[in-house]
Formats: structure tokens, sequence, C-alpha cells
């Protein structure tokens, strides 16, 4: 029953859609009608507002941060295998991906994970969120791809799990990464063929 319940704080905090809600209170027409057609930072940042782009990006993972630490502080957390795997936390970090990605306020078409994961990180074990920053910053810094920032952040937190040693969080970090590259499979067609574009230029 508590898995239940963190499951649905997760993704009704998760489906709340910043990207899409500040795009049209700015009056910028709705956000899935431009660029990618994703309500996430990066696309509404192709809105042409920064400052919009960036609260984005804060809220989205706020709302990623704050039903693990609800789950953390309201429920018990089994300790044991698999149990701890299927719990509470879990289950509050994979809803609220599952949320932000399929809002039902939005017929289930929304983001893709990639902000709102950060604060799952974040929330789960800040070693992980600190991976998690290191690499989108890093990467996104390097080549300026936010898509292949997100990517290689979702994958080495799944990885970091197991590496640091966090085995209960393995499972859900790893599920979590398959939903995102999923999502990302128009633009993993686009880095391909080199057509994948970089942030700050418009499509
Ligand atoms: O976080 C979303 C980003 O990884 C890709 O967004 O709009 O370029 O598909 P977009």
């Amino acid at each position: 029953m508590d898995t239940l319940l963190a499951a649905l704080i997760g993704y009704l905090l998760g489906s709340i859609p910043f990207g899409y809600l500040l795009t049209r209170a700015a009056g910028l027409g709705d956000v899935r009608a431009q660029g990618s057609g994703n309500i996430g930072a990066t696309n509404v940042l192709r809105t042409g507002s920064k400052k919009l782009a960036a609260a984005t990006l804060l809220l989205d993972l706020v709302k990623g941060l704050a039903p693990v630490l609800i789950a953390r502080a309201l429920f018990d957390q089994p300790d044991t295998m698999p149990a701890a795997a299927l719990g509470p936390v879990p289950a509050a970090a994979l809803f609220a991906v599952i949320g932000h990605c399929f809002p039902v306020w939005l017929k289930f078409k929304g983001g893709k994970g990639v902000a709102t994961n950060a604060g799952v990180c974040f929330g789960l074990a800040w070693p992980l969120g600190l991976t998690y920053a290191i690499v989108w910053l890093g990467v996104l810094g390097g080549v300026r791809i936010s898509s292949l920032a997100g990517m290689a952040a979702v994958v080495c937190a799944a990885i970091a799990a197991a590496v640091l040693e966090y085995e209960a969080l393995v499972p859900v970090l790893a599920l979590i990464a398959a939903l995102v590259l999923w999502l990302h499979r128009s633009n993993i067609g686009r880095l391909v063929k080199g057509e994948e574009p970089r942030v700050g230029a418009r499509k």
C-alpha cells in the first residue's frame, strides 16, 4: 500500500507540465507545437526565453526530488532485497519520471525525463545526484548537445548506483535509463546522422 501511495505521489508531482504551463502563461503559445514538441527545458529554450528554460529546468528537477524526499520521510523502507528495490522510494522515483514523460493532463505527451531524473537522483542519494550533474554539465559544456548530455547522465547514474553499492537503486535507475533512452530514439537517429542541433541553435 505504501508503495502504491508513493507511486501516486510521484506521478501527480511528476506530471505537472511546468514547461507547458510557463510558456502558455508567458504568451509564447503551446511549446508542444514548437521545435521537438518536447515540454522540457531544451525545447522551452527554443521559444527564445532563457529565463523560462531555466525555470522549467529547475521546476522539473524539483518535481523529481520532492516525491523521493516525501516517500523517504513518510514511509518505512524495506532493507532487504528484492523488497528494497520495489519499495516506496524507488516507486516514487520511477513514477515521478513516468509522470513527467506521460502526463495525463496533456494526453500522455510530455517530456523525456532528464531534468526530473536529476532531481530523483539527488533525492535517492547525493553521490548519484552529483555524478548525474557532473556528467550532464560536463557533456553539455563539451559538446553542447542537450540530448547526448542527458542520455549520458541517465546511463551513468544507473552505473554509479551499481559501482557505489546502492544495489537497491540499480533496478529503478536502469528502468528509468531504458525509458529515457527509448524516448530519445529520434534524437539518437539525428545524432547518428550528425543532425542533432546544438544548444542555442534554432531548430
Ligand atoms: O531533456 C530533453 C533533451 O534531452 C532533448 O530535448 O527537445 O532536443 O528533444 P529535445
